[in-house]
């Protein structure tokens, strides 16, 4: 079998044919997606989508290495990344090695993100240093939305534009191989994919980066709770469930299912 899609592929692949990346939490999930995708993250996100958190902060280090082993199992061509849990990475570089080599050595994923610039500058260049691939994540980072007040697009004013620059900088200089540039004006991800030399992967951004990701619950109609206005729904999951689970009931309130063809009758008799 070809080997999987590596990050150092990847970042050459900047200006090219654009990076197609969508968010994975299960072997199914997985299996299905990889022949059509370049990378599968393992989202943090998956503590909401899956697992009805309110936020990402309900992501635990247990849960992202679970995850991550059934997104491994389920694929074998897309290069996949393991987000790093709120509280794994902020404390020190020295903290955030070892969490990614354990993300990294239980998972057999490829490489982490995670969320931040300059303040997360030192951890991303400690593990790179180590040897394992970084995808960085600037903009709106969803772990910080409790601190921010709420879900708030990011580069709408001068100050705010600068300091976006300055994180995709320092996330470039520290050695991530790719970030993602998530909730921003549309110019001002245009810009930073003009400015960097690695790919930027563009949510809520600008169809200028180098690559774009969904949250795939989102992207195929299955997200139950509030959807942002930067998703398309390129399939309608809930409806598809619902009615099947109708059906179902009915078949079940009428004796109609199972049928014949699916119960066993023991040698001898007829099915009739
Ligand atoms: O957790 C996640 O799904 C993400 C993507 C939306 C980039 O970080
Ligand atoms: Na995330």
């Amino acid at each position: 079998a070809a080997p999987r899609i590596t990050p150092v592929e990847l970042s050459a692949r900047k200006g090219g044919t654009p990076i197609v990346c969508l968010t994975a939490y299960t072997y199914p999930v997985a299996y299905l997606l990889d022949p059509h995708v370049d990378l599968l993250l393992v989202g943090d996100s998956v503590a909401m989508v899956l697992h009805g958190h309110k936020t990402t902060l309900g992501a635990t280090m247990d849960m992202m290495i679970l995850h991550g082993q059934a997104v491994m199992r389920g694929s074998r061509h897309a290069c996949v990344v393991l987000d790093m849990p709120a509280g794994s990475y902020e404390g020190s570089p020295a903290i955030a090695l070892a969490f990614a080599r354990r993300l990294i050595g239980e998972t057999g994923c490829n490489a982490v993100k995670l969320e931040g610039g300059v303040d997360v500058a030192a951890q991303i260049a400690a593990i790179t240093s180590a040897g394992i691939p970084v995808m960085g994540h600037i903009g709106l980072q969803p772990q910080s939305v409790e601190k921010d007040g709420g879900y708030k697009i990011k580069g709408g004013t001068d100050a705010a534009i600068a300091a976006l620059l300055a994180d995709a900088e320092a996330v470039e200089r520290a050695g991530a191989f790719s970030m993602v540039v998530e909730g921003t004006m549309e110019p001002v991800a245009a810009e930073i994919t003009r400015r960097a030399t690695i790919p930027t992967i563009g949510i809520g951004a600008s169809a200028a980066c180098d690559g774009q990701i969904l949250v795939t619950d989102d992207a195929i109609g299955l997200t139950v709770d509030r959807v942002p206005k930067f998703v398309k729904e390129y399939a309608d999951l809930r409806n598809t469930v619902s009615e099947a689970a109708v059906r179902y009931a009915s078949e079940v309130r009428a004796r109609t299912f199972p049928g014949p063809e699916h119960v066993f009758q023991p040698k001898g008799t007829k099915e009739s």
